[in-house]
């Protein structure tokens, strides 16, 4: 019998890296298995991965000790780390930087790590166009994990830097979806004018991770962008209606009302929402939807996306 090996996958409890998990033990042929990572095995999603066949582990990514536990033996991992359960910068640099520094000391063959652009190099400090926030950042959540890069660098363990896009699944959980307004009218608010957007299934993600995952030889030490497809909100929202069966408008908001929403996060979204609308090309040219179908031809359109979804977004 071949010998199987493990992948450690950071958010194993969560979307990117439920999906990888989900993909891997759907496909024992390839020879991998899951070794879970997650604060706490006892959770229901932990149960439910364990009893799908997954090794789970206890492991505190912002504990170093404990990250190298979690890596020992594994074969790879899969690194992803979590702004909206901290809003801190700081803590997603320590948890990237633990796992590239584990991933070396364990002598891992590969790691995939979820990165973001750094907004800053295309909007400096200095420019105006949209506020600075917490002194250093333009998109706090962005900047830093193009900061974390270096960790995965310097380490030198080989590192396939994954750009992802926008998840469909945010139309679900984020407050941005076709919500009915008071008039009854259903519409989607963006500052996003008429710049499209990639966007991808958030399972997707971890179906596009281990297509990486198994060719080490072509992808470690590239960057990879992924999406499913290039939509504007105009052409989402039409979507979106056509599949609930009532029309979706499109509430196209300045980039600075959008920040004042008030909710947490909001000034990081907004000014994410004008990086993606001002330097659209740039950002679409960096996800590649050819590419990524390459690595997952199964990638969910939106419209699929909505039809698995439907009562979720009525
Ligand atoms: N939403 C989007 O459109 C989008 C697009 C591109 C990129 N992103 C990025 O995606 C990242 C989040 O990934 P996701 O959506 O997969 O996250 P998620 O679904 O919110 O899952 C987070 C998981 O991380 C685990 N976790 C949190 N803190 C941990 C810690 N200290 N140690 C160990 N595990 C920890 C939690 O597991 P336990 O509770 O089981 O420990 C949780 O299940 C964010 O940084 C965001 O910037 C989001």
């Amino acid at each position: 019998m071949s010998e199987t090996r493990v992948i450690a996958i950071a958010g194993a409890t969560g979307a990117q890296g439920g999906g990888l998990a989900q993909a891997i033990l759907a496909h024992p042929e390839y020879g991998f298995t899951v070794r879970a990572i997650t604060r706490n095995p006892d959770s229901p999603k932990a149960q439910a991965l364990a009893a799908a066949g997954a090794d789970v582990v206890a492991c505190d990514l912002t504990d170093s000790q404990s990250v190298r536990q979690a890596f020992r033996g594994a074969y790879a991992a899969y690194c992803v780390t979590f702004f909206w359960e901290h809003f801190s910068p700081e803590t997603e640099l320590l948890q990237a930087t633990n796992m590239a520094n584990a991933a070396a000391a364990e002598g891992l063959s590969h790691v995939v790590w979820s990165t973001l652009e750094d907004s800053r190099k295309h909007v400096p400090l200095e420019d105006d166009r949209m506020p600075t926030l917490m002194g250093r950042y333009k998109v706090p959540h962005f900047d830093v994990k193009a900061e974390a890069d270096a960790a995965f660098h310097e380490a030198g363990v080989p590192t396939t830097y994954l750009l992802t896009s926008f998840y469909w699944d945010n139309f679900l959980q984020l407050g941005m979806g076709p919500r009915k307004q008071e008039d009854g009218s259903r519409c989607l608010t963006f500052p996003l004018g008429d710049a499209k957007l990639p966007g991808i299934a958030a399972s997707d993600i971890g179906q596009c991770a281990m297509s990486l995952l198994r060719d080490p030889g072509q992808w470690a030490g590239k960057r990879v962008g992924i999406a499913a497809e290039h939509l504007t909100v105009a052409e989402m929202a039409s979507i979106l209606g056509a599949v609930i069966g009532e029309p979706v408008l499109f509430r196209d908001v300045p980039p600075d009302v959008y920040r004042g929403f008030g909710f947490p996060g909001a000034d990081d979204i907004g000014n994410m929402f004008q990086f993606n609308r001002d330097f659209s090309n740039v950002f679409c040219a960096a996800r590649n939807v050819e590419l990524s179908r390459t690595l997952y031809p199964g990638l969910q359109t939106l419209r699929d996306w909505a039809e698995a979804h439907r009562e979720a977004l009525l």
